[in-house]
Formats: structure tokens, C-alpha cells, sequence
């Protein structure tokens, strides 16, 4: 994890300093976000890169959660080892862009459910638009890990955590790529309880809302839609 006093905006630092933001400065995702950023990286290349990262950060995001005791037999003797319960976890992706980290996540936790919420920012407005929305039955009942690459105003996160507090989930991650300290200051300030993980924070956004120096816009660069 970075250094805190490495980080410029005071108040990021400060979520940094409760514990409720992680910033990877391992050099295999540095790398690799540079790749991405570079406007010369094709689609292709670029949700390799992107299925990397998030195999990567999973390492880190997966961290805390639980484990119960099973009972196997080595070629010696009976053991108790210990198992996550992997199948209490729910990968939430926020579409488009989110769908780029779910495969390095599912490589790491295979038997995870998946739900999709849909939301697309309003060009003017810049703010999030639902469309879309369907969970696991019991998501009320699992570990949430909301993915989504970018984290710029923070409209989009904060109204898809809204939506799963508001179906009763409880244990909720949000895990991005890319991030302005505007919308990790909005989520924090929405959800204080959701830990937040990031490969970078970006120095700010521009007139369109968009995440400088960035990468551009995530979903177009993973499906080539522009
Ligand atoms: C992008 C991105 C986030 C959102 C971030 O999605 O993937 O969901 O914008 O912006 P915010 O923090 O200001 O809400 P977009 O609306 O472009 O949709 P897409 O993924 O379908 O391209
Ligand atoms: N959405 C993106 O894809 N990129 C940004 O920089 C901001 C929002």
C-alpha cells in the first residue's frame, strides 16, 4: 500500500489514515496502468491488462474475507485446514466499464455469484442514469465486491452501493482502477462503512467530468465502441 504522506489532497489522506482506502503501489499494476493509460493501447491489449490488474488487486481485496475450519485427509493423516467461503461472495459489476475486472476476480474466486447494475452517466449532467439491475437472490447475505475501472465524480459508485444497501447488503467493497479524489471524497462521505481499493488517484477532473490524466473513457476503450 502507498505511503500516506505520498498523497497531495489532505482530505484523501485522511481516508487513507481511517483505513478506508487502499492505493496498490505494486510495480506489476503501476506497470500495467501505464500501458493503459498509453492512448496507442488497443482494446485487445488493454482488458488483458485490465483482467491482470484485477486478478492482482483480488489478492489484496480478498484479504479479510472469512474462513471456516473443513475437515480433509493428506496423504499422512487427518487436518483441519481452512476454506473461504467463497460461495458467500457476490461480484458486482457496473456497467459497462466494470465488466473488464470481472474475469481476473472470478480466476481467484470461482464460485462467486455475479450481479449486474446498470448505469450510464448523462452526457450533460454528468449524472448516473440506472437502467439495469439484477442480484443474487441472497445478496443480502454475501460478501460484495463492486467493481467498476473509473471513480470520477463518484455519482455512479455511490448510487450503486445506494442500491444494494437498499436490498440489504451489508458487507460491501468497491474496487476501481482509476480514481479523482472528488469521487472518492463523495463515496466515502455516502458510505463510510465501504472500503475502497484504487491502483491510482488521478490529480483531477475536467470541464466534462472526465478523470485527468486518466485513461480516457473505460468502457469505450474495453469493447472499442469508439
Ligand atoms: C463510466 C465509468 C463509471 C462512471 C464513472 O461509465 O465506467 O461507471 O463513468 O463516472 P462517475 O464517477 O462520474 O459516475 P459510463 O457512464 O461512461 O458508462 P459505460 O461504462 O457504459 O461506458
Ligand atoms: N468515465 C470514464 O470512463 N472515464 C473517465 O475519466 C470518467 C468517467
Amino acid at each position: 500500500m502507498i505511503n500516506s504522506s505520498n498523497i497531495k489532497n489532505e482530505s484523501v489522506r485522511k481516508v487513507v489514515e481511517d483505513g478506508k482506502l487502499h492505493i496498490f503501489d505494486h510495480p506489476l499494476i503501476q506497470h500495467k496502468l501505464t500501458l493503459m493509460r498509453d492512448k496507442k493501447t488497443g482494446s485487445k491489449d488493454f482488458r488483458t491488462l485490465l483482467t491482470e490488474i484485477s486478478l492482482l488487486m483480488g489478492y489484496e481485496v480478498s484479504r479479510d474475507l472469512p474462513l471456516h475450519d473443513v475437515e480433509i485427509e493428506t496423504p499422512i493423516c487427518k487436518t483441519i485446514g481452512k476454506q473461504i467461503d467463497g460461495k458467500k461472495v457476490a461480484l458486482i459489476p457496473i456497467l459497462r466499464a466494470g465488466l473488464g475486472m470481472i474475469e481476473g476476480l472470478l480466476s481467484l474466486i470461482p464460485v462467486a455469484k455475479i450481479g449486474h447494475i446498470g448505469l450510464y452517466r448523462d452526457e450533460k449532467t454528468h449524472k448516473p442514469v440506472v437502467y439495469y439491475c439484477k442480484l443474487p437472490e441472497d445478496i443480502q447475505q454475501r460478501n460484495v465486491i463492486v467493481t467498476d475501472p473509473m471513480l470520477a465524480t463518484g455519482g455512479s459508485s455511490v448510487d450503486a452501493i445506494t442500491m444494494l444497501k437498499e436490498r440489504g447488503c451489508q458487507h460491501i467493497r468497491l474496487m476501481c482502477l482509476v480514481a479523482a479524489p472528488e469521487g472518492i471524497l463523495k463515496v466515502h462521505e455516502a458510505h463510510p462503512d465501504v472500503k475502497i481499493y484504487v491502483a491510482a488517484v488521478d490529480e483531477k477532473l475536467n470541464e466534462n467530468a472526465y478523470i485527468v490524466p486518466g485513461l480516457g473513457d473505460a468502457g469505450d476503450r474495453i469493447f472499442g465502441t469508439k
